[in-house]
């Protein structure tokens, strides 16, 4: 705020803070006239011998420029022994002339009207406004995260995009962005691989089929006839009515969209998900993709080759760069658009919708070529403005993931196996367990915590083995470890039964054990760590913290006894336990876990 700094300067006797401190709700760097305000009130207080309380809030807007720009009901001072119209006479009088950011009051009747000295308002105002620039308001960020292909299955790479994208959502929501969360789903495609069931026998059917043609074909047969009306062949020509709007084929697979959607969000709801929107591939419109194969032929972006639309990054950009994006085609020989071409449109489509100012693809990092090619192509459309609000996060596989019904990864198998075995665990501890209200939602808990947090343990970037055994033990850095602790935490203040109210009475100082220090010092660093992880956009950023905190809590529980330790000094350790209960609760919330109350 230069320009206040150059005003304040002007203005003898004048400090931001002491301005802030002396009049309530005084916000200058937000409001120029705050500062005005607050200056003419002493000034005034001088000429008047009115105390600076009574005036400021009696210092009026005006009408019109013509009658000032503040104004003052004289008889609002409450100043005895003379007629408000000769005190309005006579304070005019003595305002001094000097000032600098008033001229001399003029009287109408009891009122005092003041104007403003033009120099110096001119030279704060103008810039202030440049400065500050239009009205943003909050920023906003598109997260596209989870994105699967309805019917087919849910797989570990599109488990591994909601768990880092809910985090992402949580991490922008909480330093104040408005999070727009979007689920572009992989919706149009061939439509008869639209149920799960129909997806596995098609594809057997289908083999099968092109083997037996290949078998006839060697032997001298002619099955050009069978060949044109192939299973592959009936799939294309449903997939063409699609695109041109045939309705009882829409009806269908709109009703297939529908259905996977409702299941979908069941899953999303276990994981502590939801989206804004549910986009998907079937929403981009030919008409919006034809608008863009029209400015890539006008930037002469895209060329035919052989009837089809490719870029040739290798003729547009030079060296290495050009090269390594490759050949997209963007149309196929029969004109149907591809994945490359519909992420084009929509993401122009989601620029155009939200005006966001930053966009975070979360997708695996096998689709790092795609997503290059995509926000090169968006720069070259003459949009690098658009192009650098983008972000691809991406990750590695997950390995070794199967169930035990078989080969196939439904994530909703995936959960319930892992909660399965935690409840196993559970109830090795019978005492504990027959406390647990409804213990198969605590092992449901507990189970998508192992899954999360076995995630989140590395980079993003690194494959990782999925490993039941591993996941769901109590010992190492995992979920059930993290829960334990703070349910743990809970349990401690359930028996010492202090409310809130008592908490707030303790006596600090008591607290002089190292591991009081170091949980309070580890507690202070929190809102850091999560400023990093702004930066890095590493769930494990947090989860590291996480750890380091519960190691610590665990070290110190020998040291800081509560139950059974002299009132007065039980009250200031669950005063700090409490604290780091909320501290840890919100850390798993922030990376999407539900901390559990007991266990
Ligand atoms: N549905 C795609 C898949 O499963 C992921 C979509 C990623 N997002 C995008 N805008 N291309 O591979």
């Amino acid at each position: 705020a230069a320009p206040i700094d150059q005003l304040v300067k002007q203005v003898d006797g004048l400090s931001l803070d002491a301005i802030k401190a002396k009049f309530p709700e005084n916000y200058p760097e937000l409001n120029l006239m705050d500062l005005y305000r607050a200056h003419l009130s002493n000034v005034l207080s001088e000429v008047t011998g009115v105390d600076t309380s009574l005036i400021y809030p009696n210092l009026g807007w005006t009408s019109g420029l013509e009658k000032g720009d503040m104004a003052l009901p004289v008889p609002a001072l409450r100043v005895k022994g003379k007629k408000p119209n000769e005190l309005a006479e006579e304070w005019a009088a003595k305002f001094p002339d000097t000032d600098p950011l008033f001229s001399k009051p003029t009287v109408s009747q009891v009122h005092l009207s003041f104007f403003i000295k033009a120099s110096p308002l001119v030279n704060a105002v103008i810039p202030l406004v440049h400065a500050k620039g239009a009205d943003k308001g909050q920023k906003r960020i598109i997260v596209e995260f989870s994105s699967p292909n309805i019917a087919k299955p849910f797989h570990a790479g599109h488990l591994r995009s909601t768990i880092i994208g809910g985090f992402l959502s949580n991490l922008y929501a909480g330093a104040g962005w408005d999070v727009i969360r979007i689920n572009y789903l992989g919706d149009w495609e061939d439509p008869i691989n639209h149920l799960f069931q129909l997806y596995v026998r098609i594809n057997t059917e289908m083999t099968a089929e092109k083997e037996e043609f290949t078998k006839r074909k060697e032997a001298g047969e002619d099955v050009s006839a069978l060949e044109a009306n192939s299973l592959d062949e009936q799939a294309r020509r449903y997939f063409k009515k699609m695109t041109d709007r045939d309705a009882d084929a829409l009806a269908m697979w709109k009703r297939f969209r529908d259905l996977s959607i409702v299941r979908y969000k069941d899953t999303y709801a276990r994981l502590n998900i939801h989206f804004d929107e549910y986009s998907g591939e079937s929403q981009v419109t030919e008409d919006a993709m034809n608008e863009v194969g029209k400015l890539m032929e006008d930037k002469k972006i895209c060329k035919e080759d052989k009837g089809a639309q490719l870029i040739d990054f290798s003729e547009l950009i030079p060296g290495k760069e050009g090269k390594r994006l490759e050949k997209p085609l963007v149309r196929k020989r029969d004109g149907t658009a591809l994945y490359l071409t519909r992420d084009i449109s929509e993401l122009l489509g989601r620029h155009e919708k939200y005006h966001f100012d930053k966009m975070i693809y979360v997708v695996a990092s096998a689709q790092d070529l795609h997503l290059r090619q995509l926000f090169k192509i968006i720069e070259l459309l003459g949009y690098k403005d658009i192009a650098d609000k983008c972000q691809h996060i991406n990750f590695g596989l997950v390995l070794g993931m199967s169930t035990r019904k078989g080969t196939v990864k439904f994530l909703d198998d995936i959960l319930r196996d892992v909660a399965d075995k935690m409840h196993e665990v559970m109830k090795k501890n019978e005492n504990k367990y027959s406390q647990i209200e409804d213990p198969l939602a605590t092992a449901d808990v507990l189970g998508i915590s192992s899954v999360m947090v076995q995630d989140m343990s590395g980079k993003r970037i690194n494959n990782y083995t999925f490993n039941m055994e591993t996941m769901t033990s109590f010992e190492g850095d995992t979920g059930p470890y993290l829960q334990y602790a703070h349910a743990r935490l809970n349990s401690i203040r359930r028996k010492a039964g202090v409310s809130d109210e008592e908490l707030a009475t303790a006596d600090l100082s008591l607290l002089t054990e190292t591991s009081a220090i170091n949980l309070c010092r580890h507690m202070a660093g929190w809102p850091d760590v999560v400023k990093n992880t702004l930066k890095t956009l590493e769930p494990t950023t947090v989860l590291t913290y996480l750890f380091k905190l519960t190691h610590a809590l665990s070290s110190s529980y020998d040291q800081l006894q509560v139950v059974g330790s002299e009132p007065e000094l039980m009250k200031a350790r669950l005063a700090l336990y409490t604290a780091v209960q909320t501290v840890l609760a919100n850390g798993m919330r922030l990376i999407g876990l539900s901390p559990v109350e007991r266990y």
